[in-house]
């Protein structure tokens, strides 16, 4: 029995200077903290992150009522419980808040009480993270590396959100990132040569300013080739679509060979089949706009399941959606990420739920980051096999990457990579 003794949330920044929640839980023998990320291609469906809107602070971002929801709501009734009854935490506050979305007390308020539960739990008993949540796991995450940043994250005019590099061949999760972190400097010196911007969006990955998605892919693939590396074999390409954000009106406005154009679902398949043909990609996300569920379908339909396709605005974690999504085949893999539903016990039971029909999942960061690592320990944790967490550079990215090497030392030879080259 570990009693919650404290529980005290302040209101601190994300990678992108923008307000964020914090909270320190104190029990009787251990301290868990945790910083909530931040989305900015942010899905309609996802639970509500709760900002003041108060405009003289912060442009309205302010997170000081979440941070007060904690202090004043959550924590009379989290102190005094065992700090290792997850499930108890989260319905607890799940039925505090009330509601369908976690507007009431905010899913960034939540979260951030979650998580740092279980970080104290950890912490109580000296172990690292992912071992309390799963002391069986020993499964290293491929690292999906965004080396090309555009969409919302950058002003780089590129449709397509993130172009990334996995590297298939690596026997190790740390040959792995040198593989990617080779490339990534190769990229910028090809970028640099060719007079292209250098300077970096907001998951620490390039946004030059480039004619179109495929000059992108055509730089990657002169990067991995630099580096001594095979484009297919030894690296291949995800990418994230995020096609939300330039769908109105019924259709998905996209650049192809430099002219812009207004394409419904169906044209939109046929570009991606192009893509996958041409270039070692391998997986897509959010190939179409987050209610197209029958635009996901006619790409599910045409790529026969030889890619993953990915729902991320699609499923916002959330297991109502997933369940319908299974039901209706309109992809083969969800990206997870814990604020979109707003607690660890919901956010496992939607893995669980993919995994049952042997979905792949992908443990996802937020395009606004800290210097927490949980994703990191929670993608070896639950088995995931993939982690999307940016680029290689900044520190908000890298903390993740060098978490996983701190776990891969610590299991040894019972770590085993997620990769092709075993
Ligand atoms: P976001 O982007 O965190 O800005 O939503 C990440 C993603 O779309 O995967
Ligand atoms: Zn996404």
């Amino acid at each position: 029995m570990t009693k919650i003794t404290k529980v005290h949330a302040r209101q601190v920044l994300d990678s992108r200077g923008n307000p964020t929640v914090e909270v320190d839980i104190t029990t009787e023998k251990g301290f868990g903290r945790a910083i909530v990320p931040s989305g900015a291609s942010t899905g309609a469906h996802e639970a509500v992150e709760l900002r003041d809107g108060d405009n003289t602070k912060y442009l309205g971002k302010g997170v000081l009522n979440a941070v007060k929801n904690i202090n004043e709501i959550i924590a009379p009734k989290v102190i005094g419980l065992d700090s290792n009854e997850q499930e108890k935490i989260d319905r607890l506050m799940i039925d505090l808040d009330g509601t369908e979305n976690k507007s009431t007390l905010g899913a960034n308020a939540i979260l951030a009480v979650s998580i740092a539960s279980a970080r104290a739990t950890a912490n109580e008993n000296n172990i690292m993270l992912y071992r309390h949540l799963n002391p069986k796991a020993n499964l290293i995450p491929m690292p999906m590396m965004n080396v090309i940043n555009g969409g919302a994250h950058a002003d780089s005019g590129l449709e397509i959100q993130e172009f990334m590099i996995m590297p298939a061949s690596a026997e190790t999760f740390s040959e792995a990132l040198r593989m990617g972190a080779e490339v990534f400097h190769h990229l910028k010196a090809i970028l640099k040569e060719s007079k292209h911007s250098v300077s970096v969006g907001d998951e620490g990955g390039f946004a030059p300013k480039l004619q179109s998605n495929e000059e992108a892919l055509e730089y990657l693939i002169k990067a991995i080739t630099r580096a001594k590396y095979r484009p297919w074999d030894d690296i291949k390409i995800a990418l994230d679509v995020a096609a939300n954000e330039f769908y109105s009106d019924g259709k998905y406005h996209i650049k192809i060979d430099g002219k812009k154009e207004q394409l419904h679902s169906g044209d939109l398949t046929s570009y991606y089949d192009m893509l996958i043909r041409k270039y070692p990609i391998v997986s897509i996300e959010d190939p179409m706009a987050e209610d197209d569920w029958n635009g996901f379908k006619k790409l599910m339909e045409k790529t026969e399941g030889s890619i993953q396709i990915v729902g991320d605005d699609l499923f916002v974690t959330n297991t109502k959606r997933i369940r319908q999504g299974i039901t209706d085949e309109v992809a083969n893999a969800v990206l997870i990420k814990l604020n979109q539903i707003g607690t660890i016990t919901e956010t496992l039971e939607a893995i669980k739920l993919a995994h049952s029909v042997d979905w792949n999942c992908i443990i996802s960061h937020r395009s606004g980051e800290t210097e927490d690592t949980t994703i990191a320990d929670f993608a070896v944790a639950t088995n995931a096999g993939q982690i999307k967490t940016g680029s290689l550079s900044r520190t908000d990215r890298i903390a993740k990457y060098n978490q996983l090497l701190r776990i891969e030392e610590q299991l040894g030879k019972n770590a085993i990579f997620a990769g092709e080259g075993k």
